[in-house]
Order: structure tokens, then sequence, then C-alpha cells
């Protein structure tokens, strides 16, 4: 580890240029093979174009508008409902939970029971899954981690995975022999994977870990936005009370305050890849194979030669020269470029004023709901970070409702 060559890149034009480069593996993950081996953002080449072809057929705009629109807003409600009633939140907990309840939908996990006891024991699934992934940053004992995430996927499988796979073979094997009609099928990533079996020959396995990296990709980072963003949006209110007004009225606006604060704080602060060949970026960087490239995110989100002198400042009114995208490059870009960034963040508006159909993604949506609750942070109870992650995650954010 220590010995091998590394190379970091801080300026946006570079990083931007390295996400491009064909020679440059995925490496973010090495650590977190437990769950993360075979998975889409793992795999290079032939296998990722032939995998991601297929799964980008679910990631569409009508897909996206469906699960804006008409599936999304009852479980947003519905998730949100107990805590209200209570008068108090905390919002890691509620995040991630209501953004496991969206991406269980996307990824196609199934609830039978429909209970709490069945969510939560999901949830715990869920928060291993994400230890598990991101193991390269963990600060305990990662040997012991690593072998209990191992036995959580396990589990998980019979009691999850299983059930949810037959319930698809028998409306696949319906729509197939013309008992069952294509609009019966869930719109979701499991459902893709076992209507093109033949294609793509998945060992059960991979099966298994893909539709959990599908579940926490779509949680995890979406839950991390939601209360950043927040978090900056009540911080906003204190200097700028008209500007919390219009994140509070103003859903593109708030949508907006998404985008800076995934610039100012991507999921990772850092992407890596593994040049498998040298790698030339803009003729001003030199990578020769069998070096790591370190592209940090935070630091080229925060180049003033393209986000200006207040590049750190959280300012969602801040100007953009074209082509450069709000969220920085914090989506990644090229191959391995967010398969779900429409369905989170919606769609870039560019400045102009945004017609009925635009879509303003499932965290400004999810976000707005807790806002239009009333939810607001608890002056007793201030919130504290995650001792145990150094990506800088919220670990407690209590929040208060009115009676
Ligand atoms: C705020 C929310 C999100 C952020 C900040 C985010 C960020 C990212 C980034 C940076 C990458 C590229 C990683 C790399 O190049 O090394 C990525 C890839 C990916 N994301 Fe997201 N993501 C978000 C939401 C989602 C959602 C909701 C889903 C699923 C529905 C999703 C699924 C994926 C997948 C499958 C990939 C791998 C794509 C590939 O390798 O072809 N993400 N995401």
């Amino acid at each position: 580890m220590t010995d091998r060559l590394e190379i970091t890149v801080s300026r946006y034009h570079q990083a931007r240029e390295a996400f491009r480069q064909k020679e440059l593996r995925q490496a973010l993950y090495d650590e977190g093979e437990v769950v993360m081996s075979d998975v889409l953002v793992n795999l290079h080449g032939a296998d990722h174009q032939a995998r991601r072809r297929l799964e980008n057929r679910l990631f569409r705009k009508d897909t996206h508008r469906l699960y804006e629109r008409e599936f999304f807003p009852p479980v947003v409600a519905a998730t949100l409902a107990p805590h209200a009633a209570n008068g108090h939140a905390e919002l890691v907990t509620l995040s991630h939970e209501l953004m496991m309840n969206l991406a269980a939908f996307t990824a196609g996990v199934d609830r039978p029971h429909g209970t709490r006891e069945e969510t939560m024991r999901l949830y715990d699934y869920l928060m291993l899954f994400i230890q598990g992934a991101t193991l390269a940053h963990y600060t305990g004992d990662r040997t012991a981690k690593r072998e209990e995430v191992a036995q959580a996927l396990a589990a998980f499988e019979s009691e999850f995975l299983r059930p949810s796979i037959q319930r698809r073979r028998v409306l696949l094997a319906a729509v197939e022999d013309g008992s069952g009609e294509e609009a019966d099928l869930p719109r979701d990533v499991l459902t893709t994977l076992l209507r093109n079996d033949a294609e793509l020959h998945l060992p059960s396995e991979v099966v298994l870990r893909e539709t959990c990296f599908f579940l926490l990709a779509g949680a995890h980072t979406s839950a991390t936005a939601f209360v950043r963003t927040l978090h900056n949006v009540y911080a906003m209110g204190e200097e700028h009370p008209e500007d919390f007004e219009q994140a509070c009225t103003d859903l593109a606006f708030l949508q907006r305050c998404v985008h800076e604060t995934v610039r100012l704080q991507p999921s990772s602060p850092i992407a890596m890849r593994y040049a498998l060949g040298e790698a030339d970026l803009l003729g001003e960087v030199h990578i020769p194979a069998g070096a790591f490239l370190i592209i940090d995110l935070m630091a080229a989100n925060r180049d003033p030669s393209v986000f200006g002198e207040g590049a750190h400042d959280f300012d969602p009114h801040r100007l953009l020269e074209p082509g450069v995208a709000p969220w920085g490059l914090s989506f990644g870009l090229g191959m391995h470029a967010c398969i779900g960034q429409d369905l989170a963040a919606g769609i870039d508006p560019m400045g102009h004023p945004v017609g009925d159909d635009h879509l303003y993604g499932l965290v400004p949506v999810a976000i707005r709901a807790l806002l239009d609750a009333g939810g607001r942070p608890d002056p007793a109870d201030p919130p504290t970070m995650d001792p145990d992650n150094s990506r800088g995650y919220w670990g407690r954010y209590p929040v208060m409702f009115p009676a």
C-alpha cells in the first residue's frame, strides 16, 4: 500500500479529463469487494458496457417521471408522517429510512409483510452494506467488519432477495406465455437483470451484490445529500431569511440548493482509478501504467478558476459558465457517470425557467416534504458528526416539528 505510485489531480479540468480516460479502471472500492465485487461501478471495458446498456433502459425519463410524480410521493408522505406526528426526528436515520424505501423500489427489493419490523431489518442490512462498500474509510477493525457484512449478505439473500426473485420470475413467465401484461412487470434493476439472464449470464452471487449495490448507491448518497442540504438551507436562513423562504416555496431553487450542496460535499470526497496502461491528462499530467490516480473531487469542485473566488461558499445563486454543471463533478463523468443522477437530482434547468414537465429529482422533492411538514433544527439538541467515518458524515441531526 505504501510503495505504490499515487498521483492526485485537484484541478477541475484535469479531473474532468481523468473520468474520460479508458485506460483508467475503477479502484475506489478495491477494499469493499465484499459488497462491490463485479457490480456495475467496478466493471471495466466490454463487461461494463454490456451491463450498463441493459440497466440504462430502466433509467429513462418516462421511468423517472413515474417514480417522481406517482410512486414516490406517497412513500415520502408515509415515511415522514410518524416522525412529524411525534414532534421530533433524527435526520440521519430518517433520511436513510426514506431513501431506502425509495431505493428498494428502484433496486427491486420487496417487503412482502409491509411491517415496520421488516423495514427496520432491511435498514440494518443496508447500514452494514454501506460500511462494507466504504471499508477503505472505516476507522475500526476492518477484518471483523468484513465478516459481519458477509454474514448480513447471506441473511439478506434468504430473507429478501429470494422471495423478490421468485415473484419476478412468475411475472416474467406470465409475460412470456402471454397470460401477463408487460405493464405488470416492476420497473426495477432486479427485473432487468432477470429478464436479461440469457445475455448477462450472471452468477447468483453477482445478482445479489448488484441488487445490494443499487440499494446502497441509491439510498446512501441521496440520504447524505438530504441531510447536508437541509443543514446548508437552515444555515443560509440564519443570514438570509428571504433565501430560506425561497427554498421553502420554490422547488427549482431548492433543487439548486441540492446541486450546490453536492458540489461542495460530494458523496465521496475522491474518486480513484488504476492505470491499466499509461494515460495523459491534457498534456499536463502523465500517469504511468500501474499508478493509482486520486481524483480529488472536493478540491476540483472548488477550483476558483471555474467556480470563482467564492468557490468554497454555499451560494445557490452562483452563476456558472456554459458547460459547467452546478454539481461540479460530483456525479462523475464518462463510462461510470452516475446512472441515478437524474432520478436523485433531476434535470439541470441551466438558468432557464422550468416548465410543467420539469423533473426536480427525489432529493429536492423529499426535502421539500420535510420543510412543508415544518421540520426545523432542535436548538436543545445540536447536530454532531459521525466519529467512525472519515468522509465527514453527520452522525445525528435532530429536528423538531410543530405541534
Ligand atoms: C445525490 C445522489 C448521488 C450521488 C452524489 C451519486 C454519485 C455518483 C458518482 C460520483 C458516481 C461515479 C463513481 C465513479 O466514477 O467512480 C456514481 C455512479 C453510480 N451511481 Fe450514483 N450518485 C447518486 C445517486 C444515485 C442513485 C439514486 C442511484 C440509483 C438509483 C445511483 C446509482 C449509481 C450507479 C449504479 C453508479 C455506477 C454507474 C456505472 O459504473 O456505470 N446513484 N454515482
